[in-house]
């Protein structure tokens, strides 16, 4: 059974662009009945930009909560926090001594953050390695990405069959890289790409009020209520477009046209389409969140599937290296 791995950093509370773009997607793949699918919050790799450990629980939790309340299957496949398993920075450490240093010097992903970042630490530098020893200590056959991480994919391949080719076996699986080409963008507030670091999201799992005020400062053009609209050139419909029925598209088209009906307006439906849309993954997310007992469960029980197959690929590789 081919074995699907991925993983996502612990960056804060998912917001629509995360769920439309990265998390629905996944989930839908993650249940085809054929494959296993292993799917980590990557909080050691959060470590080299967050160092405030209570928000980095805070931010690995909500990550956690929301792949959940999406509907994420964590009996069918194995659900883990990173950190639960710190096998993987043993093996990153025999990765690394099979790894040549201008590699990673110029991984396209270190240049940019070591030009933008004011913390640029080692860990930035070895970021890659880790994520090899994610991928590798799973023998994971394919890893879904984004376009973005297309290098760190090949990294792994390189690093892996370095490897190999020192100890002249095939001690490291291979994994191929699955690129998703075809990813949405979701416009934010301001109608750029939504982003936190635009600060133009709209937060599914906030609470109500929050949500209304993002929701409510969706910016559109200053036509009067009265006149006819472009429904084609509006962030508001764009957003709608996104989540509503054929049926509700329409019908909301209809009115942007015929005039007598405002942004407002427009704003207040897609306002409900969402707390109706992600209504029970709210509640969801909301018992995840306030049960910290019962996410810490669900994360052990990952983990202990993923060391099943960690520990073996782990030994094979001390064995090989001679420790
Ligand atoms: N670097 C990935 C990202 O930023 C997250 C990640 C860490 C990952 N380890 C991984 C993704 C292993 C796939 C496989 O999105």
């Amino acid at each position: 059974m081919p074995r699907y791995l991925t993983g996502v950093q612990s960056s804060g509370q998912p917001h629509l662009g995360n769920v439309l773009g990265a998390i629905a997607p996944a989930i839908e793949f993650s249940k085809q009945p054929d494959a296993e699918s292993f799917f980590f919050i990557a909080d050691f790799h959060s470590l080299t930009t967050i160092k405030d450990a209570e928000l980095r629980r805070k931010h690995t939790r909500s990550v956690a909560a929301a792949w959940l309340a999406c509907g994420f299957d964590a009996q069918k496949n194995v659900f883990y926090r990173q950190s639960d398993l710190p096998e993987v920075t043993e093996l990153a450490w025999y990765l690394s001594c099979f790894t040549p240093y201008p590699m990673l010097a110029n991984a396209h992903s270190f240049k940019e953050k070591s030009d933008r970042l004011s913390d640029v630490n080692a860990g930035l530098f070895n970021y890659p390695v880790l994520m090899a020893a994610d991928i590798l200590l799973y023998d994971a056959d394919f890893v879904p990405v984004g376009k973005d991480q297309k290098q760190h994919l090949e990294i792994t391949r390189d690093i892996a069959s370095a490897v190999n080719h020192a100890l002249g076996q095939e001690i490291l699986k291979l994994p191929d890289a699955l690129i998703r080409e075809d990813v949405m963008t979701i416009p934010g507030t301001d109608g750029r790409k939504m982003s936190k670091s635009y600060k133009n999201t709209i937060d599914i799992f906030a609470p109500e009020n929050e949500l209304k005020k993002q929701v409510m400062s969706i910016v559109t053009d200053s036509t009067p209520l009265e006149q006819p609209k472009n429904p084609d050139r509006c962030n508001v419909f764009a957003l709608f477009k996104l989540l509503a029925t054929p049926e509700q598209i329409a019908e909301m088209r209809r009115k942007y046209e015929a005039g007598g009906y405002g942004y407002g307006h427009a704003k207040k439906e897609l306002l409900a389409l969402i707390l109706d849309k992600y209504r029970s993954a709210r509640e969801e997310y909301n018992r995840l969140m306030s049960d910290e007992a019962e996410l810490e469960k669900l994360l052990k029980a990952g983990a202990e599937k993923a060391r099943a197959v960690g520990t073996k690929v782990l030994q094979r590789v001390r064995k090989a290296i001679g420790f």
